[in-house]
Parts: C-alpha cells; sequence; structure tokens
C-alpha cells in the first residue's frame, strides 16, 4: 500500500487562524488527504503549532504575557478551529513539547559531530541593560529610505525596505530602549553554500512541481545560497545542544519543520505504527502543503537540513498556494483585516461546507486570489443551494414521493439512461486525477460538473410529468446512483455534506473504487428522510461581515493617519537670540474688515485690516486653508513693520501671525478676549 506523510505548515500559535491560511495551506491539504484516504492510501496528516521563534516572543511583549501563556492559549484555540472546520489531521500537535526539543537537538547534534556546522563568530548589536543580545525586531531606528523614525532591524514598515540593524540610524533596543552596542557572539552556520550543487540537484529533479514553487527556488540558487545561522541569541526556544550556549537556542527554522518528524512519532506512538515508515522508506511520498512565504525553507533549508543528517527522505513534492486577498486588500493580523475562523465558526456554526467550498473554488493555486463577501454569497446561492443541494434534494424528495423512500428498480434503460450513467463512470478518474495533480479547482468544478449532470438528467427525464410508474422508478435510481457517486467525490471538498447524503442514502460511507459504479445501491434499499444540504444566504447576513470590515478599515485609516502625524517631529530649536532682537518686531493686534480673493492666484487672500490709525492692505498665502467670508470681522495679529512687499501686482504691508499644524494646516493667532485695534503684542 502507497504511504504518504502529508505535512501541513505548522503555523506560529501567537494569533488566530484565518481565511488566508485556509485557502492557501489547509484546506487543499485536508482535500489531498481525504481522497488519498479514500482511495486506501496509507496516509499519516501531521501538523500543529510553531510556538518558538521571534514572532511568539514579540506577541508575548505586545500583550504583556509571558510567551507560554501565547502559546498556550493559541494552541487550543487553532486545534479547535481546524477540527470544527473538518480538517482531518491525524496529529495536531506543538513544538514545545519535550519530545520536539530532544529531537531536535538530536538532529543538530549529528549534524555537528558531522562537522556540518560552521563556527563563526561576527558582531551583534546586544542591550546592556537587558542583558541580551537583540532580535532584529528588537531593534528600531530611523529608517535609512524614508526617515521613518520607527522602522524595525529587518524592515521599514512604511516604506517596504529590508533591513539590516546595522543600517538603522540611532537603534535603540525595544526592551530597555537604551542605545544597543555591538558585541561579538558565536553561531552556528548551515553551508548553504557549499551544499549548493546537491541542492539544485534535488530541485532540478523535481521538474514537475508547481511553476511558483520552482520559480521561487530557480531564484535563490541563482542569486547563490549563502551560509545560514542555525543558532540565535535569544532566550525562547530550543535550547543549542553544545557546551557554554547560554542564552542561544536553535533557529526556529530549524526545530519548526523537524516537528513534522516530532509529531509523525507522536501519532505513530499511539497509533502502534513505526514512524521510521513514515520518515525513512524510499517509497513514501512526503508532501508539503505550505503559503508561498515558506517555500525556501520547505524547498532548500529543510531538505538540506535532512541530506545533512543523512537518513531522512525529502519532499516528494511542495504544493505552495500564493496568498488570498480580502475585499480589495492584502490580508492583515496586524491590520485585523481578515475573516478569523474561529469568528466564523461561531457565526455559521453549520456552514463550514459553505467556506471550505468558496475558499476552494477561489483558492489562489497559480495567483493571488480574492475572497469577497459577495462573491461567497453568489457562490453558495447559486452553485451550493441551486445546483448541488437542489438534484439531491429533488432525488430524495421524488423517490419519498413516489416510492415511500424505497429505491425502486431500473427497468429498461433508454438511450439517455445509459449515456447519463456512462458520464457518471467516466467521472472519478478525473476528479481523482486532478486532485493528485494538486488541481484543487479543477478537481471541484468537476465535483459540480456531475451535479449539473444530475440536474440536467432530471430536467431531461422530468419524472414528475412521466406517468408511468416504472418509467419513473427506473429514472430516480439512475438519479440515486448519480447521488451516491456524489457524495464520494465530494466528500474530500464537502465532508460534512458528504456525510449527510450517506446519512440520507442510508449508507455507510464509501471509498473511491465504488465512485462511478451504476448499481452502488440496490433496488429495495430504504432510504433515510430527506434532509437540505444548504440554505441561501440572505443580503442582510452578508452586508452584516462587509459592514465590520468597512468599521475595520476606517480605524485603519485612523491609525495611519496618527502614525504619519507622529513621524512628523517638532522643529528644531532655531540659535538664541536678545530681547533688543526681539524687540525690534512690532507685532499689533487688528480686525479684518474685508477679505477677498487675488485674482490669478490660488494661494494669496487679500485683507483690509483696521489697525486702529488707518485700514491696511496685507497679502497672506493661506487661500488654501481659510475662506475669505469667514475672515471677516476676525481679530488677528500681525506683524506691522514688516517693509512692503509687492505681490501679484498688490502691496502688502505687514503679516499675518499663523500657528501651523502636523499636517500643514494653519491656525489663526487671536486674542483670547478682544482687544483694541492697534494694541501691541510684546
Ligand atoms: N511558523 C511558520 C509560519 O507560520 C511556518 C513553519 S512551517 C514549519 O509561517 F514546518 F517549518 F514549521
Ligand atoms: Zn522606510
Amino acid at each position: 500500500m502507497q504511504k504518504y506523510t502529508v505535512t501541513a505548515a505548522l503555523i506560529y500559535a501567537n494569533g488566530p487562524i484565518h481565511i488566508g491560511h485556509l485557502a492557501g495551506c489547509y484546506i487543499p491539504a485536508d482535500i489531498y488527504v481525504r481522497y488519498l484516504r479514500s482511495t486506501g492510501a496509507d496516509v499519516a496528516f501531521i501538523s500543529g503549532t510553531d510556538e518558538h521563534g521571534v514572532p511568539i516572543t514579540v506577541k508575548a511583549r505586545l500583550e504583556g504575557k509571558t510567551p507560554q501563556q501565547v502559546v498556550d492559549f493559541y494552541y487550543e484555540q487553532i486545534k479547535k478551529a481546524f477540527a470544527d472546520l473538518g480538517i482531518s489531521f491525524d496529529i495536531y500537535s506543538r513544538t514545545s513539547n519535550p519530545a520536539h526539543h530532544q529531537l531536535s537537538q538530536e538532529i543538530f547534534s549529528t549534524m555537528y559531530d558531522k562537522g556540518f556546522f560552521d563556527e563563526e563568530t561576527n558582531e551583534q548589536y546586544y542591550d546592556e541593560v537587558a542583558q541580551q543580545f537583540l532580535a532584529d525586531r528588537y531593534i528600531v531606528g530611523e529608517c535609512p529610505s524614508c526617515g521613518n523614525p520607527n522602522a524595525y532591524g529587518d524592515q521599514c514598515e512604511r516604506c517596504g525596505s529590508t533591513l539590516s540593524p546595522t543600517e538603522l540610524k540611532n537603534p535603540h533596543s525595544t526592551l530597555s530602549g537604551s542605545k544597543p552596542v555591538m558585541k561579538p557572539t558565536k553561531n552556528w552556520y548551515l553551508p548553504l553554500d557549499r551544499m549548493q550543487p546537491d541542492i539544485e540537484k534535488y530541485v532540478n529533479s523535481h521538474k514537475e512541481w508547481k511553476t511558483n514553487v520552482l520559480g521561487q527556488c530557480q531564484s535563490w540558487l541563482k542569486d547563490g545560497l549563502r551560509p545560514r545561522a542555525m543558532t540565535r541569541d535569544l532566550d525562547w526556544g530550543v535550547k543549542v545542544p553544545l557546551p557554554d550556549t547560554d542564552g542561544k537556542v536553535l533557529y526556529v527554522w530549524f526545530d519548526a519543520p523537524i516537528g513534522y518528524i516530532t509529531f509523525t512519532k507522536e501519532w505513530a506512538d499511539q497509533n502502534g505504527k513505526n514512524w521510521e515508515d513514515y520518515w525513512k522508506n524510499k517509497d513514501t511520498k512526503l508532501v508539503h502543503f505550505i503559503g508561498k512565504d515558506n517555500i525556501v525553507f520547505h524547498c532548500i533549508i529543510f531538505p538540506a537540513m535532512l541530506m545533512a543528517e543523512g537518513s531522512y527522505i525529502l519532499a516528494d513534492n511542495v504544493p505552495a498556494n500564493e496568498f488570498m486577498n480580502l475585499e480589495g486588500n492584502k490580508i492583515s493580523t496586524s491590520k485585523n483585516w481578515a475573516v478569523w475562523l474561529h469568528e466564523y465558526l461561531e457565526e455559521f456554526p453549520d456552514k463550514q461546507d459553505e467556506l471550505r467550498y468558496v475558499l476552494s473554488a477561489n483558492a489562489p493555486e497559480t495567483k493571488d486570489s480574492e475572497f469577497t463577501w459577495k462573491d461567497y454569497q453568489t457562490r453558495v446561492n447559486s452553485e451550493l443551494v441551486g445546483v448541488f443541494g437542489n438534484f439531491v434534494n429533488r432525488v430524495l424528495v421524488l423517490t419519498h414521493k413516489n416510492f415511500n423512500g424505497v429505491v425502486p428498480a431500473k427497468d429498461t434503460l433508454r438511450e439517455i439512461d445509459t449515456k447519463v450513467l456512462e458520464e457518471l463512470s467516466g467521472f472519478p478518474k478525473v476528479i481523482g486525477g486532478a486532485i493528485s495533480n494538486y488541481k484543487f479547482r479543477e478537481a471541484l468544478n468537476l465535483v459540480m460538473d456531475l451535479a449539473r449532470l444530475g440536474n440536467k438528467y432530471l430536467a431531461d427525464t422530468e419524472p414528475w410529468k412521466e406517468s408511468d410508474p416504472i418509467r419513473v422508478g427506473t429514472i430516480m435510481n439512475v438519479a440515486i446512483q448519480i447521488s451516491a457517486s456524489l457524495a464520494i467525490v465530494s466528500e474530500p471538498f464537502l465532508p460534512f455534506t458528504a456525510a449527510k447524503i450517506f446519512e440520507m442514502l442510508n449508507l455507510d460511507p464509501q471509498t473511491w473504487e465504488s465512485a462511478g459504479r451504476v448499481d452502488m445501491i440496490v433496488a429495495g434499499h430504504k432510504l433515510n428522510p430527506a434532509q437540505l444540504l444548504f440554505t441561501k444566504i440572505e443580503d442582510s447576513v452578508v452586508e452584516k461581515q462587509v459592514q465590520r470590515l468597512l468599521e475595520i478599515k476606517k480605524m485603519n485609516e485612523l491609525e495611519a493617519k496618527k502614525r504619519e502625524d507622529e513621524i512628523k517631529e517638532v522643529p528644531e530649536l532655531k540659535a538664541s537670540i536678545q530681547y533688543d532682537d526681539f524687540a525690534k518686531l512690532d507685532i499689533r493686534v487688528g480686525t479684518i474688515l474685508e477679505a477677498e480673493k487675488v485674482a490669478k492666484s490660488d494661494k494669496l487672500l487679500k485683507f483690509l485690516i483696521d489697525d486702529g490709525i488707518e485700514k491696511r492692505t496685507i497679502l497672506s498665502g493661506i487661500a488654501k486653508y481659510f475662506k475669505p467670508e469667514e475672515m471677516i470681522g476676525k481679530q488677528v495679529t500681525f506683524l506691522a513693520n514688516l517693509a512692503p512687499r509687492k505681490m501679484m501686482g498688490v502691496e502688502s504691508n505687514g503679516m499675518i501671525l499663523m500657528a501651523e499644524d502636523r499636517d500643514g494646516s494653519l491656525a489663526l493667532l487671536q486674542p483670547h478676549k478682544a482687544v483694541w485695534n492697534g494694541g501691541p503684542v510684546s
């Protein structure tokens, strides 16, 4: 029996699951595995949470919790959400398990003993107050490209530049706020440069990988691989199994993929299996499902580690998906721009398959795709309710109505019947073929084609108009066979729905081999009552979701504006002056009598001001911020002894004083109570 080890990325336990994760990785993986199981293959479907690394410690600091508290919370939340959506992992474990620490250390030690690591000492930022080396994310400073004073050591979130900590101006530690110092530290590097020929050979032996995956690999290989540190100065993670390495842990991307192995062991031990069958047998197929941001780790770094260790099989395929966007924008956890799985399930507790369907039909298989609530509604209403549900429902209802729920016998088959049965028997093979080739959208389309075929058959034969009960029986028998096959081939995609169909058909779940059979259900078999498979999504339901997103968008825009404002710094003080310098300025109060735009100028306003002595004309370049009519009658302060200046042919005698706000807008400087015109300001 063909063995498969199928893994789905170990997501960081620092936030909830969203539809992007599902469409990119977990739903395709589950479809693939459910199909394989249905064909009788021996599959281990492995996943869990990645509980180490800087992302976890950053989240913990943000929430004022310990890293352990963070991962404990999200592990449970994520595990439950996956289970509720019917993602059928054989095990969902966590990298904080002692067994995982142990195996990661063992593999590191094996590689170390084989002399695989290059020891290298280099200078890194160190926080003397917090007494620790600083991961890139823990250093902020001014971005060399755009001047953002809050750029991180690895990236500027304002302009998007990739940075290294030493490029930041004015760096400081986010742990203590202090200025970090450079200090030497020793780490162990995987010499990917020397391993490049072997890695190239491996990647090039898999021309069948998806183009997006091969593309990324080739671009890394073309740039030339560089040694990569497999240890880090951090206190959260798997301890480095070498003497005198306090305060150092294994790089999170070293230990995390080893989690696939640890969890397989854990599962095998619990189920009386031999884990080595799934990791050390050359005939076993290892398949990693991931999102596109994980490609290099699964196609280059992890295989390199396993090659170095020497006793494991390498991935047969890494069907990575691109990203799914949401309502026109990139999904973002920090911006709360997402549909969260646990929230979806709370709101739609019996609509798991609806979500699975929409995310599969629209999966970002070859390029980024987009989720919109409108599309969700349309697909559910017209495809699931209108096509799939409608067909199965009619079959069940008509059989109950005409035959009291007992499957009628087939009599003489007409051409239309034999044709439909022949088409039916062709479906499982093409659907299975598409799934085997990771073409899940295409496969789902074919499943829907089978439902469409069923609908067309009913529409063409019109059993509800047929007066001969024997003929009606034949039609219903054929339609029931189609329904049974539909349950089998839709199960990888819509497991809850398939279970309901089997229940209605009073049939134990069947394997893929039975799909397409024209006599799966025999005459005389008693069916269970009909139940609705899907219900329509009302406009109001979708509007509520869109409304929620609009509010989030509004909040994000406000936040962004606030941050931009903070970025503008208060200008530095000018050189100091003596009182005499100030006394030279003759500043006075006056009242605006008239105000108008200056012809042909979009900046200038012309004011006539009562200065207590006469009516004086002052021009001011503030038309962008004030309407002339609003200014009339206002008291203002103005510089009275500024030498006259001509602008646009008009002479200006003075300057109205303004305060400038962060966004460049202007405010008048007015006396806080009315004073006499001409009153001096000092
Ligand atoms: N934690 C990583 C992420 O969320 C994925 C790790 S996959 C692993 O992007 F297998 F390597 F763990
Ligand atoms: Zn920048």
